[in-house]
């Protein structure tokens, strides 16, 4: 902890308050963080369920805190007034919001400024906010605990860029490890004197320093920051990737090098509007994609992620007990849905698990997928029918959730598709199509028509639907319904079960229990 700390953050961490007092508490009170960076300067308000929060509110000003401070040692005088006035409005928002007393972080700009110290008390006498001041060893691992947030499990080597600096730290099956940071920010990187030459001596020689105190580090790496999201975008737009969504976007080694170069060959100015990138950000691309391309030279990662959740997601996890971090972001979230919007919440588990027998042979992640369909199945109920399929697909896919891979979204979104729609060519998202596989695409398709079928099925919370047999290896699929669910087998009930058995290629038998 730093030593500008008051004595009553110092307690409680930085919200000053315990934000999960229960650990059983599934919904999370409205809470707002703020992150005073040397580039950016951001207010998120979370909300929503406890394990896989929502974006309340989220609003970012490029304030540019850190610029030109090589050369004076002191807050860019601008960027100063903007952050203030960004801290101001951030102020009043949360008042509006009701999130309680905002939790503000500031990283390298504040930390290493002759005036930080004096920047913290105008913040504090003007706004009443208290700017918690972090150490680059702290910032590294909250921000490794914000990745962990979206991927509890996982191994690898989180990477957080700056404006003034670069943290990295390791993850090791959900601890954070070894950590630390350095001074390789674009805002630094570009004050820097001595042109291309010296600043890639000065890169090299960093992460040659920070390979030998990290070790080898061959696991996946996670990028987590506006350069890095900024780098991804121009990925994708130089591959023509169909589905915007940075968080979990995924690239090699290679891709790196390919968009590096493409980078250089390209104007600026017709690349970042084609990518979709705004100008303050693309000033800085330059110098990250040289400090990327090193550190992925050196560290050799067997892939490379891209997370949207950092330091601001690190604060949550940081105080959510061990119960709640153990549960499943992607199911936490799709149960709160399920009990928010849908017309009968709890009917989701029982499709679930009147459909489970199709999918005997799943393997876990796939059944994870499958369960969160079941609970998403009718939280779309409200839409225009003409475009509720659509809709379905695309919410799915552009989910603002962690715990979920571009394919899963796919998935997700087609299996939710089915469930109100028989055919799914001629949408206006075929193109997303492309990023699963042919079977994988008849899986989802074989699941939503299931649901769309179960659906048919709305009896009683307690009542029993019935079963279904799957033989896979004679292909035959044998329905049984129970005296209740009998009478519901209409002709519409009917045509859909019909339509789930011809996508199963599988003849069938109805068995109905008499009463
Ligand atoms: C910062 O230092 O501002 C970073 O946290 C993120 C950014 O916007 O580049
Ligand atoms: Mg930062």
């Amino acid at each position: 902890m730093d030593g500008n700390s008051t004595p009553a953050q110092e307690d409680s961490g930085p919200f000053g308050r315990p934000l999960f007092d229960k650990p059983s508490a599934r919904a999370l009170s409205r809470v707002g963080v703020v992150d005073v960076g040397s580039n950016s300067v951001r207010l998120v308000v979370f909300d929503g369920a406890a394990r896989s929060p929502a974006y309340f509110f989220n609003e970012k000003i490029m304030c540019g805190l850190g610029a030109g401070m090589s050369e004076t040692g002191r807050l860019n005088p601008e960027g100063r007034v903007r952050a203030l006035n960004a801290l101001k409005r951030f102020k009043l928002l949360g008042d509006g919001m009701g999130t309680g007393p905002l939790t503000a972080v500031a990283t390298a700009a504040v930390r290493d400024a002759e005036d930080g110290a004096e920047f913290r008390a105008e913040v504090e006498r003007e706004t009443g906010i208290r700017l918690w001041v972090i150490d680059g060893r702290e910032e590294a691992r909250l921000s490794a605990q914000g990745v962990l947030l979206g991927w509890p499990g996982s191994y690898g080597l989180v990477c957080d860029i700056g404006g003034s600096s670069m943290e990295l730290a390791e993850i090791n099956g959900g601890t954070v490890g070894k950590r630390m940071s350095c001074s390789l920010g674009p805002l630094k990187l570009r004050d820097m004197k001595g042109g291309r030459k010296a600043r890639k001596a000065l890169i090299a020689d960093t992460v040659a320093r920070l390979r030998k105190e990290l070790g080898e580090q061959k696991n996946r790496l996670f990028l987590v920051g506006g350069s890095w999201r900024a780098i991804a975008r121009i990925d994708m737009e130089r591959r023509g990737y169909p589905l915007q969504v940075l968080h979990e976007y995924r690239m090699t080694p290679k891709a790196v090098r390919a968009t590096a170069k493409y980078i250089a060959a390209n104007d600026l100015e017709e690349l970042r509007n084609r990518a979709g990138v705004s100008a303050a950000r693309a000033a800085l691309v330059p110098y990250a994609i040289d400090v990327l391309r090193e550190v992925v030279r050196t560290f050799k990662p067997r892939d490379i992620a891209v997370s949207s959740y950092g330091i601001r997601e690190g604060l949550l996890y940081e105080q959510m007990p061990q119960q709640l971090r153990d549960r499943d972001p992607l199911i936490e979230a799709c149960r709160f849905a399920e009990a928010k919007d849908a017309r009968l919440p709890g009917f989701g588990r029982v499709i679930y698990e009147f459909i489970e027998p199709l999918f005997k042979s799943a393997k876990p992640d796939r059944r994870r997928i499958i369960k969160a369909a079941c609970l998403l199945h009718d939280v779309s109920w409200r839409s225009h029918p003409d475009y509720r399929a659509e809709d379905c697909f695309d919410n799915a896919t552009r989910a603002n959730l962690g715990g979920l891979k571009h394919s899963e979204r796919i998935y997700l979104g087609l299996a939710l598709l089915h469930r109100y729609s028989n055919k799914r060519e001629g949408s206006r998202f075929e193109d997303l199509y492309e990023l699963i596989s042919e079977q994988d695409a008849t899986e989802a398709e074989v699941l939503g028509k299931a649901m769309r079928f179960a659906a048919m099925l709305w009896l009683r919370s307690d009542a029993k639907l019935g079963n279904l047999r799957w033989y896979p290896k004679k292909r035959k699929l044998e329905l049984y319904l129970s005296p209740e669910a009998a009478a519901l087998f209409g002709e519409v009930a009917e045509a859909r079960f019909m339509s789930l058995v011809e996508a199963l290629g599988a003849e069938a038998s109805i068995h109905t229990a008499r009463a």
